[in-house]
């Protein structure tokens, strides 16, 4: 049975916030006990933006590895590794790149997005240009099916699906198809073989997706055959061609957003942030001297939560009963905004605390985190080589 698995980068370009454990990991601690999941350090993508700055991404690497366990990255359970070290990445971006139109990159929004953005920065590169067919290469070499990812990254997995269906459509077509086709579901015995092509004309004759879901399974829960056999069963299904490359869907991260201290995204370059292992005392001050809403300048100013950035950290932490609290607190001048605040400084604390624990035996002994990531590294290149082969081989460079 293939297992679905789902692939994510995160780019080391400075130490995290609770932002990113909001936006991000705390949905990619979910994930790992869901899926197989791999989620890697995304050097080289720093790297399109920070190419002067090598020193950043490299000492972002370790930290950004420690704040990951931290959070409850459980390296039992996912494959973390770092982008650079399976180059395979490299090669599958090279050659999706020979048959990816300009114009494909070129629309991405956050091509000018960024542009405009980090105007600081030359990003005139062919390399930033090429950024988001490297990110469909991290996700195609590993088959994922999943992509969590945040809602500004949409548009690169929606190009990583084209680039995959264009790819099996080009070089999904080999001499014979049809002959290995039957030949892979004679494999599964002659009654499944014979429900497998019946499921298939269902669903290609009546737009059955019932039918296809059942012959995915039964293809799926097939033991003997290979991943080659597999593709071809899984891809005339639905047409006439192999799927080599797999379309993964992104799944947006439900995020409970965490915005900054001043109500703003939170952002290292907004200087709004509370750092994932900050110590407590200064997390404390941060929050306590944190705007609120400017119509209470005196104690006995009524104010509106809704105007005021704490509200939204109690919306993240907070149960009913103290939302309630603050809500009427709020606007009768009943509670002080120190008092108000008291409960976020008491949850972030909370938070942090485990986080804290966790990251201590990384931070005493870094031989840890570099065997967990030789580890993971060694996995990840073993399921990026067998796509690699099936990838040459159709393209023609087997040399065999
Ligand atoms: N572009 C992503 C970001 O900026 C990082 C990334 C690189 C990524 N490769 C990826 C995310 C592959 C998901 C899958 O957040
Ligand atoms: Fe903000 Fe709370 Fe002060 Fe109201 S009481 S302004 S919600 S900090």
């Amino acid at each position: 049975m293939i297992e679905e698995r789902v692939v994510s980068g995160m780019r080391p370009t400075g130490t995290l916030h609770l932002g990113h454990y909001h936006g991000a990991l705390k949905n990619w601690a979910r994930l790992q006990t869901e899926y197989p999941s791999f989620f890697f350090v995304a050097d080289w993508h720093a790297l399109t933006t920070h190419y002067t700055e090598p020193d950043i991404v490299e000492a972002s690497v370790w930290d950004m590895v420690i704040d990951w366990l931290a959070a409850g990255i459980d390296p039992s359970q996912a494959t973390l590794f770092i982008q650079s070290r399976v180059p395979e990445h490299a090669e599958l971006f090279t050659l999706l790149a020979m048959s990816t139109p300009l114009g494909w990159l070129e629309r991405v929004p956050t091509y000018k997005d960024q542009q405009e953005k980090l105007a600081d920065r030359d990003l005139a590169t062919y390399g930033f240009l090429g950024y988001p067919l490297l990110q469909a290469a991290d996700i195609l070499i590993y088959r994922a099916a999943y992509v969590p990812v945040g809602e500004d990254q949409v548009p690169h997995v929606e190009l990583t699906r084209e680039v995959a269906r264009r790819f099996n459509h080009m070089y999904g077509r080999e001499p014979g198809f049809e002959d290995k086709v039957k030949a892979a579901a004679k494999k599964m015995g002659s009654r499944k073989a014979k429900l497998y092509f019946e499921l298939r004309t269902r669903f290609q004759e009546q737009g059955d997706e019932g039918a296809l879901e059942t012959a995915r399974a039964l293809v799926d829960e097939q033991q003997n055959l290979t991943s080659g056999d597999r593709e071809r069963l899984l891809g005339y299904l639905e047409g006439s061609g192999r799927i080599i490359l797999v379309e993964p869907d992104a799944l947006l991260t439900e995020a409970s957003r965490l915005p900054g201290l001043d109500g703003a995204k939170m952002s290292k370059s907004y200087g709004n942030t509370i750092g994932l292992r900050e110590d407590a005392a200064s997390v404390t001050k941060k929050i306590r001297t944190m705007p609120t809403d400017p119509a209470r300048v005196k104690r006995s100013d009524p104010g509106d939560p809704e105007k005021c950035p704490v509200w939204q950290f109690h919306l993240v932490y907070s149960d009913d009963k103290t939302k309630k609290w603050v809500q009427e607190g709020c606007r009768s001048a009943g509670i002080g905004c120190l008092e108000c605040k008291q409960p976020v400084v008491d949850a972030v604390l909370a938070e942090q605390a485990p986080m804290r624990e966790r990251a201590q035996k990384y931070v005493d002994d870094p031989t840890l985190v570099r065997n967990i990531l030789a580890d993971g590294c060694d996995k990840a290149r073993a399921i990026a080589r067998e796509t690699m082969r099936e990838v040459r081989e159709v393209m023609g460079l087997a040399y065999t």
